[in-house]
């Protein structure tokens, strides 16, 4: 291996700040008809730790999206893979993601979402790089802000490993 792994964010801090966002969206979602979306695999870890969390009544659903980054194409970045399969109409919709990096996966899907005509639509992430932006993104909920590393556990991987780390860790090239 030509890289390290440095821990980041430790275990006991994400379940701190985790707990937090989880008692913010109880409160802002009291009397609503929620339904979580998560974008698969990324958001898996998080999204189970934080409903546990959230003491409402909710339903959970989820989206697999592949995003092309690099390409010189600035619309139509990702491709839905798996779409929900619930109907989201005058649903309040949360989505749940793991890091938001450029914001142009989350752009694309709640572009994508929104034709489903829910009745509102927010962003739960638990990362978020917001040095890297290219396009507008704001999530309502966020974890931690981070700076501009490749980060992995705890649902992000690198070459599919790493999702099961109970930390995230930055990968330091040697
Ligand atoms: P965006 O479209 O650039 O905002 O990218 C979001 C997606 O890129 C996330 O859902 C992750 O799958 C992936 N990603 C971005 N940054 C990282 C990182 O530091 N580690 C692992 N995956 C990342
Ligand atoms: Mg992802």
């Amino acid at each position: 291996m030509d890289y390290t792994i440095e821990k980041m964010i430790s275990e006991e801090e994400l379940q701190v700040r985790i707990r937090e966002v989880a008692k913010e969206i109880e409160k802002d979602y009291q009397g609503k008809d929620l339904i979580c979306v998560g974008l698969l695999k990324g958001s898996i870890m998080f999204m189970a730790d934080l409903l546990k969390s959230v003491e409402l009544d909710l339903a959970m659903d989820f989206m697999k999206v592949s995003s092309y980054h690099g390409g010189t194409d600035s619309t139509g970045v990702v491709k839905i893979l798996k779409d929900v399969d619930a109907d989201l109409t005058g649903k309040d919709v949360l989505i749940i993601e793991d890091i938001i990096d450029t914001g142009l996966t989350l752009e694309s899907v709640k572009k994508f979402l929104m034709t489903k005509q829910p009745k509102s639509l927010k962003v739960c992430s638990l990362l978020d790089k917001p040095s890297r932006r290219k396009v507008e993104m704001v999530g309502e909920y966020i974890g931690f802000e981070i700076p501009d590393e490749f980060v992995i556990g705890y649902g992000l991987d690198y070459d599919e490993l790493y999702r099961n780390l109970p930390y995230i860790g930055k990968v330091v090239k040697k």
